[in-house]
């Protein structure tokens, strides 16, 4: 093994790094998204009560198991496990998630952190100007159709792709201090940003209202999202779909944050610096992802425009619009602010991906930064190509379904059970409180031990029995009359199969059958891709064994606590 001596400047920048890793794109486009989508205020409780008892504990685990690892010179998931469990030697083959999702999700996730970079320079060159609301979402269409070119370069998604990998490997050849660097001035801008916009979106009161939405108003939106309904706590729905974007903002569940945290010292406080760098998230996502695309959306659209329409595109296809309405030099400020704001927010936590693979290159094989980098680099224009050239046939879904969600919900799991049941709850807890700055109350050991566990077992069946539409009440109801249990084409049995798509084919009038057709064939191609891609981090976790890890090795570094 070789030996890292990279550490975190200091404790600002560490808290940033990790800020920056969980503040992300799911902040702003997602979070108001699945808020809207799940009745507003009803979301909320909810998603906070899964943030106490699973994403606080989550980031207590990875935070541990980290620093834990990193005493014995492991920067990534799989020989941190391994060393957890010495006895058993499958999880370190569980630990390939650690790798294998960060490869996975960056494929995708630089594709949208490069439509940000593009759109803020759309945003300067004012190629919204002038368009109504239906000719700036089909700019977006034109955009990721590869064939179109809305800046003159041809290719110019693909372009914008590769100059945005391109920079986050240059950026990760510089190693932790430029990840470092990089959450220090992308998160205070970011914020600065975020509040210019929020106050703007917060001031907009009715004055955006006309005689065709003459209800428009930025109140109504965030009374929407500010007003709490207790029933929402008797609907699964909305349990699993806060427990879903906890997992995302928090970045758990990922071996991002077991590698930030590998490079701590082993007296290093943890209990406090994760509890901060998760609050800043939480404070970024609650107070400020919600004060900026629905209320402003609602303050020219209405609020009814929203309920229908609110989705993953509306920062794309309908901001730019919106930001028209406040004059030529506000609208380039608002595109750039806004669009910078998601640049910042999707590169310190894309950089976070690249370092377990970095991590695990550089302590198994002795690569040295620039070669990890850049071969990060690689693997993931490789597996997000497809993602770009054939985002139009679900490759980008694919990955996102697999790498991004499911996969999250499986490694989590693993890793409370190792942490809380096989390393041992008061091993655990000791190795969560040496250091501490703060005094964790006692009740967490028996969240951690039994309440994380089972909130994560039941995100996970929540996933594989999804019931049609997402209406769980209806398939009680219909499992009760003897009628079964409707299943949705997103439940985890249905979508293994591609029966939904499947049974679309069939139904599909002649015209509509051969984009179907290719639509499920490049799925298998993206899960083709996944599935090789995992192999391999599997072989090389394999290989790595042999050369480092068994105890008659040359290279296994001894225990060193
Ligand atoms: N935590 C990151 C986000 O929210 C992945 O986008």
């Amino acid at each position: 093994m070789t030996k890292s001596n990279e550490q975190w400047g200091s404790r600002v920048g560490l808290i940033l790094a990790m800020a920056g890793n969980a503040v992300g794109l799911g902040n702003f486009l997602r979070f108001p998204v699945k808020a809207v989508q799940n009745g507003g205020g009803a979301f909320i409780i909810p998603y906070l009560v899964c943030f106490l008892l699973m994403g606080i504990p989550l980031l207590w685990i990875e935070w541990s198991m980290g620093r834990f690892g990193g005493r014995f010179g492991h920067h990534s998931t799989p020989f941190i496990m391994a060393r957890m469990d010495p006895r058993r030697s499958f999880w370190k083959y569980v630990g390939v998630f650690g790798i294998f999702t960060n490869i996975g999700v960056a494929a995708y996730y630089c594709y949208i952190e490069s439509w940000t970079l593009s759109y803020m320079l759309h945003s300067i060159n004012r190629s919204f100007a002038g368009l109504n609301q239906i000719q700036v979402a089909e700019f977006f269409n034109r955009y990721v159709d590869l064939s179109e070119s809305t800046l003159g370069l041809p290719f110019e998604s693909l372009f914008f792709y590769i100059v945005c990998l391109g920079l986050n490997t240059f950026i990760l050849s510089k190693g932790l201090s430029g990840v470092e660097k990089v959450a220090k001035i992308g998160m205070p801008l970011l914020i600065l940003f975020g509040f210019f916009l929020a106050i703007r979106g917060l001031t907009l009161g009715t004055s955006g209202a006309t005689p065709e939405v003459p209800d428009a108003s930025a109140w109504a939106g965030l009374n929407f999202l500010w007003t709490p309904q207790p029933e929402s706590l008797y609907n699964p729905r909305v349990w699993l779909e806060a427990a879903g974007q906890i997992f995302f903002t928090l970045s758990v569940g990922m071996g991002t944050v077991h590698c930030y945290a590998s490079y701590l010292n082993k007296r290093d406080d943890i209990a406090l610096n994760s509890v901060s760098a998760g609050f800043t998230n939480e404070f970024v996502e609650v107070v400020l992802g919600s004060s900026i695309v629905i209320p402003i959306a609602a303050g020219y659209l209405g609020m009814d425009w929203v309920l229908q329409n609110a989705g993953f595109g509306m920062a794309f296809q309908t901001m730019p619009f919106l930001f028209e309405k406040w004059g030529p030099v506000l609208a380039v400020v608002g595109g750039v602010m806004w669009f910078g704001l998601l640049f910042f927010a999707g590169i310190t936590s894309s950089l976070a991906m690249g370092t377990p693979w970095m991590g695990f290159m550089h302590d198994e094989f002795g690569w040295s930064r620039q070669k990890a980098a850049w071969s990060f680099g690689a693997i993931t224009l490789l597996m997000g190509l497809p993602t770009v050239i054939f985002f139009n046939y679900g490759v980008f879904d694919e990955y996102d379904n697999w790498a991004g969600t499911f996969s999250l919900v499986i490694f989590a799991l693993l890793e409370v059970i190792l942490f809380s049941w096989v390393f041992g709850i008061d091993k655990g807890w000791k190795e969560l409180n040496t250091g501490a700055d703060i005094r964790i109350p006692g009740v967490y050991k028996y969240v951690l031990v039994y309440v994380t566990p089972v909130l994560l077992l039941f995100v996970f069946a929540g996933s594989v029995v999804k019931p049609l539409n997402n209406d769980w009440q209806g398939a009680f109801y219909s499992l009760a009359s003897g009628e079964g249990w409707p299943l949705d084409n997103n439940s985890l049995i249905r979508l293994i199969g591609n029966a939904g798509l499947k049974e679309s084919i069939e139904l599909a009038p002649a015209g509509e059958r051969e984009y179907l057709e290719k639509k499920l064939f490049f799925t298998n191609l993206a899960r083709g891709l996944l599935l090789v891609l995992f192999i391999f981090i599997a072989f090389l976790v394999r290989k790595a064994y042999y050369r480092n890890h068994r105890p008659d090795s040359p290279f296994e570094i001894k225990d060193t606590p």
